[in-house]
């Protein structure tokens, strides 16, 4: 057997060794079941990514300084360069993708359109998840609240007072709609 066939042989073997490894998962994503082949060792954010074509979550710096691969597990923001894509399986992922509703685009995506809160995008996905994430948990966040939430994520172009209007804006909105909702339950509870 020649040399040449010999290693074609062994290269082969090699792929049908790495098909095997691969493990197939699935997952929610963006709130539709999804499955897909990822090796043991593959970092959740090259799965979403390279496997299940959800290419808005971004890559960084790979070992959870950045922020840009931040995504949304079962609800909670997490830096996906920092899970392993087999720890996903049966969770909810949301990725930027997901967060615009059927048309436009959600309210922190168009305050940050407002505020100017972006340039080059790439920290902007992990931000906007983040930020999703914050606004539950704190409806109502003083500036520095927001600026220490914002301290997870590196962006090297706005300088961050953009991103930080934006927030404070989308939170005050919300705040506006929520007492509305509730003076108007109160008055038809008085009305009663
Ligand atoms: S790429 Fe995950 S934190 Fe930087
Ligand atoms: S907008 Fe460029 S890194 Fe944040």
């Amino acid at each position: 057997m020649s040399k040449t066939t010999k290693g074609a042989e062994s290269g082969e073997a090699a792929e049908v060794m790495q098909r095997q490894e691969r493990r197939r998962i699935t997952l929610t994503l963006n709130g539709r079941e999804r499955s897909g082949y990822c090796e043991p060792r593959e970092l959740l954010s090259d799965f979403l990514r390279h496997e299940l074509g959800a290419t808005g979550t971004h890559v960084g710096c790979e070992h959870g300084v950045c922020g840009a691969c931040t995504v949304r597990v079962d609800g909670v923001a997490a830096r996906s360069c920092l899970m392993l894509a087999v720890q996903a399986e049966d969770r909810a992922i949301d990725t930027v993708e997901g967060q615009a509703p059927a048309e436009g685009l959600s309210d922190l995506q168009e305050a940050f359109r407002r505020h100017h809160a972006l340039q080059c995008g790439f920290c902007t996905a992990g931000i906007l998840m983040s930020c999703a994430d914050y606004l539950e948990r704190v409806p109502e966040p003083s500036e520095a609240q927001v600026r220490d939430m914002l301290s997870g994520h590196l962006c090297r172009c706005t300088g961050y007072t953009p991103i930080v209007a934006a927030v404070l804006d989308v939170a005050a909105i919300r705040a506006r709609a929520r007492h509305a909702a509730a003076g108007v339950v109160a008055e038809e509870a008085c009305d009663a």
